[in-house]
């Protein structure tokens, strides 16, 4: 244990000393304190945030549209600095004959307000919507009802960070000599196979907007050539909210972002800031010290990634292996979400965005409307 600790405090001080070379400076312990709980915003009846997802939304069924305004709304009216747009098909299914079925994907995106689209890099934040066909009524709470509300939840509490971060670069006038670096959360439709799962029975959505994207070019001179070459890591959750998930690292390319969240989770559970079941020895994110020997599929889990990931973009899949017991079962319903696990997802997941966007001396108290869970301040006792 002990040598464990001193591994982890060396690899903190080696990364604060490399943070900046390779562009990424881990949060201070201060600002991990301060990212804030959703609290009842999670509420799986009442909350303002995963209440409404938490009913079937089979696209093209009024569930589907309910559960899209729902996302719609609430961006407009907490997040209005996030610019919503919709990427739309439709396409036969093996149950649905000869019907074409809408399928409805959300993009929502922040960029640094001076920067032109196509210049900016943006980590995307993506989850499948959409809820299965069968059994009926199924509720899809890690499918994928919780990890949209992870998102939103990690949106809103950098968004008054982005707005001071960029606001004094600005005022300092050093805006727009770095890489413009955004943020963009995609809301996918159609992940779930309508009979069995096949290479044209799923991911409707994802094939639809990675095609549609590859060939939206941006304007001659843009630092981006398309809407995923301008995707500088796609972190896609999926399947997250059961009790002691454990994710693996499955790419060589992305192993070092791994160990970015690995790390997050490893100091939160150190300062006591995580309120799961999992300790030191059931970490949800194990593979640190993954060798690069180690690395052996090369597309992963079959999930929403595969179409981005053969058109180049880097991946990095928070998806527990194996899955959870309640995986495409009734039993995946809000009941059955272990709360304090979402919780300290949306927690790492918040840290993790707030890292990659700088914002470590933007963060305060005054984001989000849940307060840090206080912890006694052991990280200097550490030392
Ligand atoms: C896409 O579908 C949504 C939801 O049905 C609709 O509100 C929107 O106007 C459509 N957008 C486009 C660009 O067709
Ligand atoms: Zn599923």
């Amino acid at each position: 244990m002990l040598q464990r600790m001193l591994a982890h405090i060396w690899l903190v001080l080696a990364l604060s000393l490399l943070g900046p070379v390779l562009g990424l400076t881990p949060l201070s312990d201060e600002s991990l304190r301060n990212i804030p709980i959703a609290g009842s915003d999670f509420d799986i009846k009442t909350g303002s945030i995963l209440a409404p997802i938490l009913i079937p939304r089979v696209p093209g069924t009024p569930g589907s549209r309910q559960v899209q305004q729902h996302f719609v709304d609430w961006f407009a009216t907490h997040l209005p600095k996030w610019s919503i747009t919709y990427q739309n098909s439709t396409g036969k299914t093996p149950a649905t004959g000869d019907k074409q079925v809408p399928f409805v994907n959300i993009i929502i995106t922040r960029d640094p307000p001076w920067a032109k689209p196509g210049d900016v890099g943006r980590l995307a934040l993506v989850a499948h919507y959409d809820s299965k066909l069968d059994p009926p009524g199924f509720i899809g709470a890690i499918d994928s009802a919780a990890p949209c509300a992870m998102i939103m939840h990690a949106a809103r509490s950098v968004d008054e960070a982005l707005t001071k971060k960029w606001a004094a670069m600005e005022a300092e006038g050093s805006h727009g000599l770095e890489e413009e670096k955004g943020l963009q959360i995609l809301l996918l439709d159609g992940e779930e196979a309508f009979v069995s799962w096949s290479d044209t029975d799923s991911l409707y959505g994802a094939r639809s907007l990675a095609d549609a994207w590859e060939y939206e070019f941006h304007p001659a001179l843009s630092t981006y050539q398309n809407p995923l070459d301008s995707i500088s890591l796609f972190v896609l959750l999926d399947l997250l909210g059961s009790a002691r998930p454990k994710v693996p690292s499955y790419f060589k390319t992305t192993h070092w972002a791994y160990q970015h969240m690995a790390l997050i989770e490893s100091r939160m559970r150190t300062m006591g800031l995580l309120a799961s079941a999992s300790d030191a020895d059931h970490p949800f994110l194990p593979e640190y010290d993954k060798g690069p020997n180690a690395f052996h599929s090369t597309f992963g889990i079959q999930d929403d990634h595969l179409p981005f990931m053969a058109r180049g973009v880097e991946i990095l899949h928070i998806i527990p292996s194996p899955f959870p017991q309640v995986w495409h079962t009734s039993n995946d319903d809000g009941e059955h979400l272990d709360m304090a696990t979402v919780e300290d997802w949306a927690r790492i997941l918040t840290a993790f965005v707030s890292e990659w966007m700088e914002l470590d001396e933007h963060l305060d108290q005054t984001i989000g409307p849940g307060k840090a869970k206080r912890s006694v301040p052991t990280s200097k006792s550490e030392l």
